[in-house]
């Protein structure tokens, strides 16, 4: 083998700085032997499999890295991979679940953990990466461009331990109104929008009971329990739940609840936009007014309207809260007007993974 000459050293170092170093090498090795037939051979061998090797490497679908930001791009598909399903629970999917069920285009939802590499988003519930049953794909390579979800609609008290999970994802998904992609446990829907004829604008007046409290979990240590003891000293409070002598299956909790004036809408713990299924489901569905023990007032009527609950806060003691709902249960006029929104809205509840999953969709123009 010769030394390299002067002209194609000056013209390796020039590429130098555009090609990467196999390539400079290589062109290297075929100025000094293109003329023998071993190194011709040879040359065209190691091109053959430096082809190969990017062929596999390269990405399944070839993308426009440009056009990758969840929040930016607006024309190409959105591939969402759930890594496990909340609870172990999983659904079915259709290829167009999002399309058919949700109305969502260009949007594929999967399960099927062979989409990893192809995967925009890889969402991750969070219940099951603190209690150990699952784990974040550490060990395979992330494709570039591809983000993390990380999903949870409990309040950060009931989250568990996060650490090891910190600088992993890219967006948050929580029933938080500040949250990347906010999943409610329930809205209110202006009534042109929502067409659903299940949707009752009466008022629920058959009232047997004057306030009730559905609890599965009870604790002395919760607020709320010392609430619910002052305030059946003032007015009867109904209890039923898994708590109590007086469990409800499914079928029977609305119907139930629609006997009394008020339901106490007590969240377990105090946080942030915490407003749970019991003040969209058991209380306005329900049809009676939700009396709630949550995050400040401001909080619920930034998602409903501020005559449509009461606020346990809203009284300097918990004895003339009791005072003002037994006033009300009198006052059939007033307490009419707590049920105002029904002429406007709906409730709308989310409970389906599915269609929370699909709706990240939506978030791609913002
Ligand atoms: C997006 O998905 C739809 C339906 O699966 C498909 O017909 C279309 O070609 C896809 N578009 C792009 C840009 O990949
Ligand atoms: C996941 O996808 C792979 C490859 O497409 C397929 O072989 C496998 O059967 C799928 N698994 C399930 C559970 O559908
Ligand atoms: C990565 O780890 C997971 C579980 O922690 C395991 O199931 C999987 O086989 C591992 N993959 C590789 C490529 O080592
Ligand atoms: C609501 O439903 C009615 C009857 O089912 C239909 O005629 C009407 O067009 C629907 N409205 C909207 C906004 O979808
Ligand atoms: C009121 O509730 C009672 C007890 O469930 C029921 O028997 C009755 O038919 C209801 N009346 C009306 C007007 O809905
Ligand atoms: C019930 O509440 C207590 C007190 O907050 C808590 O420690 C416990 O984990 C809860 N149990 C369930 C099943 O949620
Ligand atoms: C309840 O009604 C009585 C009699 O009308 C009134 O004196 C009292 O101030 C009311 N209490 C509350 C808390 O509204």
């Amino acid at each position: 083998m010769q030394p390299l000459n002067h002209e194609s050293f000056r013209h390796v170092s020039r590429l130098k700085r555009t090609l990467p170093k196999w390539l400079i090498h290589w062109i290297s090795t075929m100025r000094i032997c293109f003329r023998k037939m071993t190194c011709v051979l040879l040359t065209s061998s190691s091109l053959i499999s430096i082809f190969s090797l990017f062929y596999l490497l390269s990405p399944i679908e070839p993308m426009d890295y440009k056009q990758r930001d969840l929040f930016t791009f607006s024309s190409t598909n959105v591939t969402i991979l759930l890594w496990h399903w909340p609870f172990g629970k999983p659904y079915s999917l259709s290829a167009d679940v999002c399309l058919e069920q949700y109305g969502y285009h260009g949007c594929l939802l999967v399960d099927n953990r062979s989409w990893f590499l192809r995967a925009d988003l890889v969402v991750f519930h969070n219940r099951e990466l603190v209690s150990g049953q699952q784990r974040l794909p550490l060990n395979s390579s992330r494709p570039p461009g591809q983000r993390w979800v990380w999903m949870s609609l409990e309040s950060p008290e009931n989250s568990g331990n996060l650490e090891g999970l910190e600088c992993h994802f890219s967006y948050v998904m929580t029933y938080r109104r500040d949250a990347d992609i906010t999943i409610p446990y329930g809205e209110l829907v202006p009534k042109e929008a929502n067409n659903d004829s299940t949707v009752d604008a009466r008022l629920p007046m058959n009232k047997t009971f004057q306030a009730c409290w559905v609890v599965s979990n009870y604790s002395k240590r919760h607020y709320r329990s010392t609430v619910y003891k002052q305030l059946k000293k003032v007015i009867n409070v109904k209890v039923y739940g898994k708590a109590t002598k007086n469990p409800l299956d499914a079928e029977s909790l609305l119907p139930t609840i629609s006997h009394c004036y008020f339901y106490l809408a007590f969240e377990n713990s105090i946080s942030r936009d915490y407003i749970t299924e019991k003040f969209w489901r058991n209380a306005l569905l329900g049809g009676a007014v939700p009396v709630v023990l949550g995050p400040p007032r401001e909080q619920y009527e930034a998602v409903a309207p501020k005559d449509s609950f009461i606020h346990v806060d809203d009284f300097s003691s918990i004895n003339e809260l009791g005072e003002f709902l037994k006033n009300l249960t009198v006052d059939k006029e007033r307490y009419a007007t707590y049920f105002a929104w029904k002429h406007q809205y709906s409730v709308k509840l989310h409970t389906d993974w599915r269609e929370r999953l699909c709706s990240i969709c939506s978030h791609r123009h913002k």
